[in-house]
């Protein structure tokens, strides 16, 4: 720290309360919900960040009334608060919930639904705004847009003067969040941007990647563009290789019904680490609007180079767990997790090799592995940089240079360090790495927040910025789709191919370490 300045600058100003609105949550009582959208609306109640006339509807199939939904909501808030709670403001925020029972297919629903809002607005004064979050079964993402298409729900600003929606509450804003995963391959994904797009308008579409409501993932950005000394040297003249890796130790514990359709190839890649690649990859944008950033990002995926078959041979590698053991923890095989199938070919690693294709980028390899049932719960982005072009130590212990390492460390130990060569104190000339470190803890103390807040906040304020584009969607689902053909067309012969608790298959450590630093 420097001038005896102890404390840094944060900026305290707390962005306005989002407008007045409504927010309409599909799967009230599911998992989603209890852990984190209602942690997060408490936070946000708590900061002062909801407007006075807000409230929530939840809508569900389980019978219950509106005041067993409040009271569920509140004691699972408790339950899954990590901030200290306010009595007075749970009350609050609970009084303003309201609860809708039914069946997603039936039009009846919707008919009480649309009536609940105009009751709830009439009361709580929403100005018609609503925010629909559907945080259900992917299946089912279509026929609820639909639904709510056809009962009018989704139209805004006001019902045409003489129509047969006269007798609807004024509308103002309408907008749907969605959540992952969007489609399961580039064809699905098509269809689903099909079905939304032809009841809602693509502003009114919100897809949710909860990477990007991670601060170090935002921080990306902030990092680059913030900063002058960063932007000059990210390019292929001083970047060697990037590596990007999300771990976790945990394996697929209660969700192998979800899992083992999907696996970590489709679960992560298009989404959680395509976010960072186009963070990390992207021009900077005319503007921080929510299109000159997703217009750049877009690009990034877009310039990826396409994977021909046999390229997806040597560039991509699967794995699956079987039984082992991180820290203490016994981890049975994935195939005898509930509701995995016995002989799954599903795969729980991936690594890639992408290049990206642009006058930034040509010639610098990005790395991507991810996995369960890896030695640690880590995320982070490796940028590594090119050593030094001629070594002044010939002759000395220091004959071969390590390369300067920048490492965005995005969780769980949240912070960025660069790695470079110091001099080890002696009367040799002799050199060890060491690390020049920030670390958010220490400058920010820790976060209590679920990540969702900020995102919740900007679709109740319509800043789309953190949420992915259409195009953005398909052109991940592209990228991967030579991967999925490939890999559906010639079955794993050798799973599960790696131990719980290392890091993945043979293959993924050969391709990996072809960017390590040694
Ligand atoms: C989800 C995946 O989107 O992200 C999960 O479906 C994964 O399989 C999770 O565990 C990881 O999120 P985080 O925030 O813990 O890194």
């Amino acid at each position: 720290m420097t001038d005896g300045q102890a404390v840094p600058q944060v900026d305290a100003n707390s962005p306005a309360p989002a407008g007045p609105c409504l927010f309409v949550v599909f799967g009230a009582t599911g998992d989603l919900t209890k852990r984190k959208l209602m942690p997060s609306l408490y936070n946000l109640a708590q900061g002062g960040h909801l407007s006075e006339n807000f409230a929530v509807i939840g809508v569900a199939f389980d019978e219950l009334s509106t005041d067993e939904f409040r009271r569920r909501m509140t004691e699972e808030d408790v339950q899954y608060q990590s901030n200290k709670i306010d009595p007075a403001v749970l009350e609050r925020f609970a009084s303003r919930m309201h609860y809708v029972k039914g069946d997603f297919h039936d039009p009846d629903l919707y008919r009480r639904l649309g009536e609940t809002i105009s009751q709830v607005d009439h009361e709580c004064q929403t100005g018609g705004n609503c925010l629909f979050y559907l945080a259900i079964s992917p299946t089912l993402f279509g026929e609820v847009v639909r639904q709510l298409g056809a009962a009018g729900l989704t139209r805004e600003g006001a019902p045409p003067a003489g129509s047969a929606a006269t007798d609807m509450p004024a509308h103002g804003w309408r907008r749907v969040i969605v959540e992952k995963p969007f489609g399961r391959d580039l064809e699905s994904a098509a269809a689903l941007n099909r079905e939304l797009g032809s009841v809602l308008d693509e502003s009114q579409i919100y897809r949710i990647d909860h990477y990007l409501g991670k601060e170090t993932v935002q921080n990306i950005l902030v990092f680059r563009f913030a900063n002058g000394i960063f932007e000059p040297i990210w390019n292929h003249r001083y970047i060697d290789h990037v590596r990007i890796t999300v771990a976790e130790s945990l394996g697929v514990e209660e969700r192998g019904g979800y899992y083992d359709h999907s696996g970590a190839l489709r679960d992560m890649i298009p989404n959680h680490l395509f976010q960072l690649v186009a963070m990390v990859g992207m021009e900077s944008p005319i503007s921080f609007d929510a299109d000159a950033v997703r217009d750049e990002k877009a690009k990034v995926l877009r310039a990826i180079h396409p994977l021909a078959p046999e390229d997806v041979l040597q560039n991509a590698v699967r794995g699956q767990y079987g039984a082992g053991k991180i820290g203490d923890r016994q981890i049975i095989p994935y195939r005898s997790a509930p509701q995995v199938a016995p002989d799954s070919h599903t795969e729980t690693f991936v690594a890639l090799r992408l290049m990206i294709d642009n006058w930034r980028w040509a010639g610098v390899p990005f790395y991507l592995r991810t996995g369960k049932c890896l030695p640690e719960r880590v995320t982070e982005v490796v940028i590594q940089f090119k050593r030094a072009p001629f070594s002044l130590f010939r002759g000395t212990p220091v004959e071969h240079l390590a390369a300067n390492q920048l490492v965005l460390r995005i969780q769980p130990d949240e912070g960025i360090s660069l790695r470079f060569a110091a001099k080890l104190p002696g009367l040799e000339v002799r050199t060890g790495g060491v690390n020049m470190d920030f670390s958010y803890e220490d400058y920010f103390g820790g976060t209590t927040m679920t990540g969702y807040e900020t995102l919740i906040y900007d679709c109740m304020i319509g800043d789309a910025t953190l949420f992915q584009r259409d195009d953005f969607v398909m052109a991940g689902w592209s990228v991967v789709q030579p991967v999925i053909d490939v890999w559906q067309s010639l079955p794993p012969r050798d799973f599960p191919n790696y131990t719980a608790g290392t890091w993945g298959p043979p293959a993924a450590e050969k391709l990996w370490a072809a960017g390590r630093n040694f």
